[in-house]
């Protein structure tokens, strides 16, 4: 029996062939021409005046903090229930993250408990559209302009969705993405950095090659930097798939909808929301589940497992890894962060890779009411 993974991308003759395209001719005077195409092709789609395309988001969240001037002895937050590398960044820079709750409706970060994390060394905030959801951006961003705060858009995993009309990525100063093998919009491993502003810009272009300003042909390092740069064979994937991204978006919001109609009758089990003004792109279907016999999500993952169903675990609170055992802010935040603790004890991503059939979603569906019965 072949197993149903948990995530996949859609790749077409269209990928293949710009890609073989890219091998053949993207070197010499040329290597830069598919990675300017995907980043104007990309802003344009966002809705930004610039993208700067990276090897990983994990690098365009560095670059964020770096061009913002965030360092040691700052505080940057961060919803507690994320993926590290949201996180982490702020680690390279010398900061400190702080963890705050997260909304139990949205899975993202909650505007009243990130005005209560603020401290005056607090310098920027990191909110995340988590598996595609949108936290309230107005609430968020009235905080951070009455506090002065730089706001990064961690969109690593919300390509495609919108907040009252705006893409993902164009809520915050910055914002970032992920185009790693598991995401909507893939380029095997990659990332974008994307801005209105021309200083942050331009920042994040001389930063990402070893100090070397825009245009600089001579290799005259201003400064020592870093070396995050993207290859025109990952930038020709990903310029045919936002080329196609309407077409990715619709195939998840399909997939979503198989769930929904199978799934929204159980009243154990919530799905990923979809408040009134957000488009959620669905990145992982993500089950909340009150599980009458109160096995964990870990128990969940190998009995579905063993039908032959990948699935993955909400992911944990920050403030509860050893990677953060030492973080000062770790300490007591089960209280101070309740529904990032709620959420993710019983929460699993369900199969949602872009080549599911209607045929799979019906099969996970049955094992998973099978398991609520
Ligand atoms: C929320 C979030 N932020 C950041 C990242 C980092 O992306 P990358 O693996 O491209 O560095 C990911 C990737 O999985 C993510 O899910």
């Amino acid at each position: 029996m072949a197993r149903i993974p948990v995530s996949g991308p859609w790749i077409t003759d269209l990928e293949v062939a710009y890609a073989a395209d890219a091998a053949r001719t993207g070197w010499y005077a040329t290597a830069n021409a598919y990675p300017h195409k995907f980043e104007r092709a990309f802003a344009e789609y966002i809705g930004v005046k610039h993208a700067v395309s990276l090897p990983h988001c994990t690098a365009a969240l560095h670059l964020s903090l770096v061009a913002l001037g965030v360092g040691p002895g700052d505080e940057v937050i961060v919803p507690d229930a994320t993926w590290i590398a949201s996180a982490a960044p702020i680690t390279y820079v010398g900061a400190t993250p702080v963890f705050a709750d997260i909304d139990p409706v949205t899975w993202c970060l909650d505007a009243a408990s990130f005005e209560s994390c603020i401290t005056p060394r607090t310098k920027a905030v990191i909110p995340v559209d988590l598996y595609g959801g949108m936290p309230d951006w107005d609430a968020i961003r009235a905080v951070a302009n009455r506090h002065g705060l730089a706001v990064i858009e961690d969109a690593a995993e919300a390509v495609g969705s919108e907040y009252r009309g705006r893409r993902a990525g164009s809520l915050g100063d910055t914002g970032t993405f992920s185009f790693h093998g598991s995401k909507t919009l893939t380029t095997g491993e990659g990332g974008m950095f994307v801005t209105d502003r021309d200083d942050l810009h331009r920042r994040a272009l001389t930063l990402r090659d070893h100090g070397r300003p825009p245009g600089d042909k001579m290799f005259f390092n201003t400064e020592v930097a870093f070396k995050y740069k993207m290859s025109a064979v990952q930038a020709a994937l990903g310029l045919a798939q936002i080329e196609r991204v309407e077409e990715l978006i619709a195939k998840k919001r399909q997939i979503f909808g198989w769930y929904r109609e199978r799934l929204s009758n159980q009243p154990e089990l919530r799905l990923n929301a979809e408040p009134i003004g957000v488009k959620n792109s669905y990145w992982m279907v993500t089950a909340i589940i009150d599980d009458p016999q109160r096995r964990s999500k870990i128990e969940w993952m190998r009995l579905l497992g063993e039908q032959g169903i990948d699935a993955r675990p909400f992911f944990h609170p920050l403030s509860s890894l050893p990677a953060y055992a030492d973080n000062p802010h770790a300490v007591g935040a089960p209280e101070h962060n309740p529904h990032s603790y709620s959420v993710s004890r019983c929460g699993i991503n369900l199969p949602s890779g872009l080549m599911l059939t209607e045929a799979d979603v019906e099969s996970v569906c049955e094992n998973v009411c099978k398991l609520l019965m």
